[in-house]
């Protein structure tokens, strides 16, 4: 009879990377073995991390997690997440040099309000982020869900430069060349699927934040769309708390409402993680 074999230490709810590409030295995104059970809705976040340094006295570790919109969509067989690199960030200092083949922990607890179910229906679906706060958007944007609920998707992301914006670039190129998102799209469609980068810190063929662009108005003569209202238009916000907030007093001013899961409305909210 063969000895009974003993179970390799492992971290608790460890999942494998798969991949990692590093952008700029402030981002990278990385690719993780999904959960078999892990259901969850496009926009969500789960808790993900490593584990900590060794206590001083005891010598214990604890994990140290932090939250991270899935990037990924809900069909995709592995889980994508875009970080920040903060140096004397307590997770990030460490998180971003992970390699293929190691170990992260992650929290099989899908929450979040970025999800189509907080919105109620409507004809314009308007995307909102700054930096990382692109990751939820990277999800919605590639749910099918997304251009079946609406007539047109906008995405606006700002930036410091433009090398920051590459990820979000990359993004909505694969979309456009996807069978199955591309035909949903549909080729001269152009409306269906608009991308609205800009930078605020180098040169670049659109500069400004988004929030100047909504108050003055030209966001809507560059797209060729009216001004947003509660009857036609919907909103997905992610960023800085800066912007968050910015965002809502300029949405609510437009006559928007927010929603939650348990109370859908006009707009959603939620706030990206820097650290
Ligand atoms: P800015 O360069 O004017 O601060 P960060 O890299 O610091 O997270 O910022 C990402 C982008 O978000 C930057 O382009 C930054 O512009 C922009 N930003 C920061 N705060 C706001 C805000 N309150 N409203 C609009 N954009 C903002």
């Amino acid at each position: 009879m063969n000895a009974p074999v003993k179970a390799v230490p492992t971290l608790p709810d460890a999942q494998t990377v798969t991949q990692v590409k590093h952008w700029t030295d402030r981002l990278f995104s990385f690719r993780v073995t999904r959960p078999a059970s892990l259901r969850f809705r496009s926009g969500e976040f789960v808790m993900i991390g490593l584990m900590g340094d060794p206590d001083p006295v005891t010598g214990k570790q604890k994990p140290l997690l932090r939250a991270y919109s899935i990037a990924s969509p809900s069909w995709d067989e592995e889980l994508e997440f875009y970080s920040i690199k903060v140096q004397d960030g307590p997770l990030t200092s460490k998180l971003q040099h992970i390699k293929v083949g190691d170990q992260i922990i992650l929290r099989p607890k899908p929450v979040g309000t970025l999800v189509h179910d907080a919105l109620l229906p409507g004809k314009r679906l308007w995307f909102f982020a700054t930096g990382t706060g692109f990751a939820p958007f990277a999800s919605l944007l590639r749910d099918p869900q997304t251009y079946e609920d609406y007539d047109e998707v906008i995405i606006t992301h700002t930036c410091r430069d433009v090398a920051e914006l590459e990820y979000g670039r990359q993004l909505i190129e694969e979309i456009r060349s996807d069978e199955l998102l591309g035909e949903l799209i549909g080729e001269d469609n152009l409306k269906k699927l608009v991308y609205y980068p800009t930078t605020t810190r180098e040169e670049s063929p659109k500069m400004g934040r988004v929030t100047d662009k909504l108050r003055s108005g030209e966001i809507f003569k560059d797209l060729g769309v009216p001004p947003m209202t509660p009857e036609t238009d919907r909103a997905m916000v992610c960023g800085s708390l800066g912007l968050n907030n910015d965002l809502k007093e300029i949405l609510e001013g437009f006559g928007l409402e927010e929603g939650a899961n348990s109370e859908p409305k006009h707009y959603v909210v939620e706030k990206a993680f820097v650290g």
